[in-house]
């Protein structure tokens, strides 16, 4: 099966076997009936946040649960969603429908299940902030099971599905917990200058939302257009220390606090300043206006985008002895 459509890096990569699933029933009698022959398995959603550097030797489990059902209570508005809906498409239902918490995750590629696995966040929000419930099948029972936010063990761009339980549970739905009262969160980087431009004093959700769209698709490539994943790297954190040795051997430095002994530094600046931006190895390349991109500039395989991860993680390294990790799942 081939998965070039199931990856927005578009790899050219097959797996044995590739099986979709549209409900919680249909993915029980699915799972109870894989054999060993049938293994290793890897659960896809949208393929955004993955790189394949090879063929994958086992099968592919998809979610296509759909559907979403929002129930009023006294603590805000539960919405339950299935984990094969687009991220993007649930955003848009919730701002037009009176429902606020999700409006700076705008446009991130992706499905629902995948936002509870990589805690997903941009604009000074993340999914973290909104998850209520997830809901899963685990592989190794067979069995349905269900976690709070703080079973997830959620932190930036982290959970435990992503670490210690990384392929033991397949998400089946997601609840999130949504506001009637609409607080924009307006204080990353540029959003208040955007809305400023467009004369908008006050923002309605629809408009913070457009203002959302138009930075991302200003500053990130289409995958239609240009194959990637998004960030490539996560953004380190580094001692406060380490982070004032940068500010005296680089001036202004870019920066968002963590706590008070931690800075997290935009691994998109440092790769920038090692002369990466829009540059490019092989088939594979570095965006033009966001550096944290890695883009495969046609025909890419998952290892030439290892090949300049290296390259790049190495400059990153020399420069300002910082290491870089990725974010993106490589296969
Ligand atoms: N910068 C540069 N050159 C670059 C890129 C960035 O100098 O090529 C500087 C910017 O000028 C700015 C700082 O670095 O001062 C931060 O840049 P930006 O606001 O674009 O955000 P980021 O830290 O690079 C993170 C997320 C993005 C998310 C944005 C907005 C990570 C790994 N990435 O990027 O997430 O959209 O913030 O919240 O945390 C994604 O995960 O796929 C993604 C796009």
């Amino acid at each position: 099966f081939n998965l070039k459509e199931h990856n927005t890096f578009g790899i050219d990569v097959k797996c044995r076997r590739f099986i979709e699933f549209e409900s919680v029933d249909e993915l029980l009698q699915i799972v109870n009936s894989l054999t060993d022959a049938d293994k290793p398995l890897l659960v896809l959603g949208g393929g955004s946040n993955m790189l394949f550097t090879a063929d994958y030797e086992g099968t592919v489990l998809h979610s296509a649960i759909k559907g979403h059902v929002a129930v009023q209570t006294d603590e805000g508005i539960m919405l339950r969603c299935g984990s094969g809906e687009v991220w993007d498409d649930i955003v848009s239902l919730c701002v037009s429908n009176r429902m606020y918490g999700a409006e700076n995750l705008s446009l991130i590629p992706g499905d629902v299940g995948a936002s509870a696995v990589q805690n997903i966040g941009a604009y000074g929000a993340e999914a973290k902030d909104i998850i209520l419930k997830v809901e899963a099948v685990d592989l190794q029972t067979g069995k349905m099971c269900e976690f709070t936010n703080e079973e997830c063990e959620y932190a930036y761009r982290k959970s435990k599905f992503k670490g210690e339980w990384r392929n033991r549970f397949v998400i089946t739905y997601v609840t999130y917990k949504l506001s009637e009262v609409f607080c924009p969160c307006l204080d990353y980087g540029n959003i208040r200058a955007e809305l400023e431009k467009r004369n908008i004093k006050v923002p309605t959700a629809e408009q913070l939302r457009n203002v959302i769209i138009d930075i991302r698709n200003e500053k990130l490539p289409d995958p239609k257009v240009e194959g990637n994943a998004g960030s490539f790297f996560m953004n380190p954190v580094v001692p406060k220390a380490k982070y004032e040795e940068l500010v005296a051997w680089f001036g202004n430095v870019p920066h968002y606090s963590v706590d008070d002994n931690n800075e997290k530094i935009p691994a998109g600046w440092m790769i920038d300043q090692c002369g990466w931006k829009g540059k490019s190895l092989g088939k594979a390349g570095v965006h033009s206006r966001q550096a944290l991109v890695l883009v495969n500039r046609g025909g890419a395989e998952g290892k030439d985008i290892v090949a300049l991860c290296d390259a790049i993680k190495r400059d990153v390294k020399d420069k300002f002895g910082i290491d870089i990790v990725p974010e993106v799942n490589i296969i």
